[in-house]
């Protein structure tokens, strides 16, 4: 497993990693507009040229938030994502960040397990945050890691 930083050059790759990983997948334009946008970078993990997984985060205001981050499921339970957090938020801590954030859906166990087990803490919930059509809506927890402390 290799992880690239990421150009233009990846955005057709980590769309396809978005799309194993996504029922509702970003578009390889998307992420070309969002890699142009103030503060946004990513990783893209993949396997003799095969996509297996996605990172993107945005680093504001001394905080860093997971925008997305997804693995193909063949590829899962062998560390991608948590190579493709580290690596992000190594990138966030080496530029000065202090803090980083992102929002899970509550019912969403395999990410809240990898996000708690790197010592993301649970900091807030957002009431009906995501929309899942006739399903109705499911809240998100905010998990929150602190980047000085040097865990992670
Ligand atoms: C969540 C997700 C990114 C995890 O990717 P992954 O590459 O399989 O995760 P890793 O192999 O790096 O797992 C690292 C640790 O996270 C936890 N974990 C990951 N998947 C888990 C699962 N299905 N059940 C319980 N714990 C899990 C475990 O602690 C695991 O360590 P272990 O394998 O030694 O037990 C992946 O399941 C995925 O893409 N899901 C769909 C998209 C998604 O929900 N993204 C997150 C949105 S907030």
């Amino acid at each position: 497993m290799r992880l690239v930083r990421a150009t233009a050059a990846e955005c057709e790759a980590m769309a396809a990693a978005h799309a194993m990983a996504f029922d509702k997948p970003w578009r390889q334009d998307e992420f070309e507009d969002l890699l142009e946008g103030d503060g946004i970078y990513g990783f893209l993990a993949d396997d003799d040229d095969q996509a297996l997984g996605v990172i993107l985060g945005r680093m504001a205001g001394g905080e860093v938030e997971v925008l997305t981050v997804g693995v193909a499921p063949r590829a899962r339970r062998r560390g991608v994502a948590l190579a493709l957090m580290l690596a992000a938020l190594e990138v966030a801590r080496q530029a000065g960040t202090a803090s980083a954030f992102l929002e899970v859906a509550v019912d969403n166990d395999a990410a809240i397990d990898l996000y708690a087990r790197m010592g993301f803490v649970r900091a807030g919930l957002r009431k009906a945050y995501y929309d899942r059509g006739a399903a109705g809506t499911t809240d998100a927890l905010v998990m929150r890691l602190d980047l000085t402390r040097g865990a992670a």
